[in-house]
């Protein structure tokens, strides 16, 4: 009704011709912003603060079980063990529970599917018929593993369907360093990953998928071993290298942690690393940073660039984990915001208690008392994908 009255009143000042001209600037940008919000529902929903859509990227923890035992991990590491811990190793996500939720999220435009865990996604009983089926709905698919399972049938398999991209752990670029940082394993499982590795990176050739990056979680028995890890990557040649730094359990994989020294050690080596321009290393400039911490021996590396922008994950991802529990980061395992074996993924994701999560993440700083049980300053594995919607958010304006 305005714009019939804005319409007639500007005929009347303006005459015909001004008047037709900005009714046809007006719908072109009408069309354009549809158009933008239609493409773009997760950054739209953040300016508006709405939740327009399903989460960008969702990552399954199909399970919890798994064959390594890596010596940081949160339930695998030797260093842990309790009877709370041997339950948790045994949950898992039905088959027709994951479908479900799939389909689900397919209709509210998750694009991405990420498999991960708890323990190893290729434990799962169902894991070839599942990423069949992400396959099948048109998501793109990531799959983070310790490549320990894959069988030569298997990687055929991955590339021929087109898996987007493969994050494949080692932690270790000999075979040294593997065990000592995998104490169930053997020289042997090693020498089978590279094989497996350099078969992989043969069938891929020139085709950009999926992109293969190699993970090193970072402790003081692998540390030494930086450069060679980047060496062994652009050799096999990989996509990317990525280093992180180890999360660790107070009192049990916190003896992992560098202390001073190695810290001032770490920095030698990562400022000797010069690109060979074929391998990239991900995330290059935040570790950077994070190896600089005041914090760093205490395994707090993200004091200074958690609070530098807002945190938009509330929006743009979610993690279910193996016992079902809706997570709304990486993180938050002590903050879940519901469960999909008791409430559809779609109800959790549209509660009142996900959008209180969604509008304090993104307007608060995380000192505030609801971010306790997070602990965002240890360590946020969201921050790289929060950069990346900064600076889009950013340019748009
Ligand atoms: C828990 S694992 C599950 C997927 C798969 N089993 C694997 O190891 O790749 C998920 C990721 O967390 C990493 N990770 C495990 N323990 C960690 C720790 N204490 N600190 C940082 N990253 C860790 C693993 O290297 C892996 O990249
Ligand atoms: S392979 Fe993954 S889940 Fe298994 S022990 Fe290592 S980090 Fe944990």
């Amino acid at each position: 009704m305005n714009l019939v009255k804005e319409f007639i009143k500007s005929w009347n000042e303006n005459g015909l011709q001004y008047t037709a001209s900005q009714v046809k600037i007006f719908i072109k940008n009408f069309i354009r912003n549809e158009r933008f919000v239609n493409n773009n529902p997760v950054l739209t929903g953040i300016i508006k603060e709405q939740t327009l859509c399903g989460p960008e990227l969702v990552q399954l923890d199909l399970t919890n079980n798994c064959n390594n035992s890596c010596i940081g991990c949160w339930i695998h590491s030797p260093k842990i063990h309790s009877k709370q811990n041997d339950e948790q190793k045994k949950k898992f996500i039905s088959t027709e529970k994951i479908l479900e939720t799939l389909i689900q999220l397919k209709k509210i435009k998750t694009k991405t599917i990420l498999l991960s865990g708890g323990g190893e996604p290729f434990m799962h009983c169902d894991i070839r018929k599942i990423i069949k089926k992400i396959k099948t709905l048109g998501m793109r698919i990531i799959i983070i593993t310790n490549f320990n399972l894959v069988t030569k049938k298997d990687v055929k398999f991955l590339v021929k369907l087109g898996v987007n991209e493969l994050l494949i752990s080692l932690w270790a670029a000999t075979s040294k360093t593997y065990v000592a940082t995998h104490p169930n394993q053997t020289i042997t499982s090693f020498e089978k990953i590279k094989k497996n590795l350099e078969y992989l990176m043969n069938l891929i050739e020139k085709r950009k998928i999926p992109k293969v990056r190699l993970l090193n979680v970072l402790t003081k028995k692998n540390y030494h071993e930086l450069i060679e890890m980047i060496k062994f990557g652009e050799k096999l040649g990989v996509h990317e290298i990525e280093f992180t730094l180890i999360d660790t359990i107070k009192e049990k994989t916190d003896q992992f942690l560098l202390n001073k020294k190695e810290q001032e050690d770490l920095k030698k080596q990562i400022n000797q690393y010069q690109t060979n321009g074929k391998t990239n290393v991900f995330g290059l400039e935040r570790f950077k940073i994070r190896i600089k911490e005041k914090n760093f021996s205490e395994g707090n590396y993200d004091q200074t660039l958690v609070d530098s922008i807002p945190c938009y994950a509330g929006y743009s991802y979610t993690r279910i984990m193996a016992d079902g529990r809706v997570i709304p980061c990486c993180k938050g395992h002590l903050h879940p915001l519901g469960n999909i074996n008791q409430k559809t993924f779609k109800d959790i994701w549209f509660s009142p208690k996900y959008e209180e999560f969604r509008l304090k993440a993104k307007n608060l700083k995380k000192n505030n008392s609801y971010f306790k049980k997070i602990d965002c300053y240890k360590g946020c594995d969201n921050f790289i994908e929060n950069l990346r919607i900064h600076n889009l958010i950013k340019n748009l304006k």
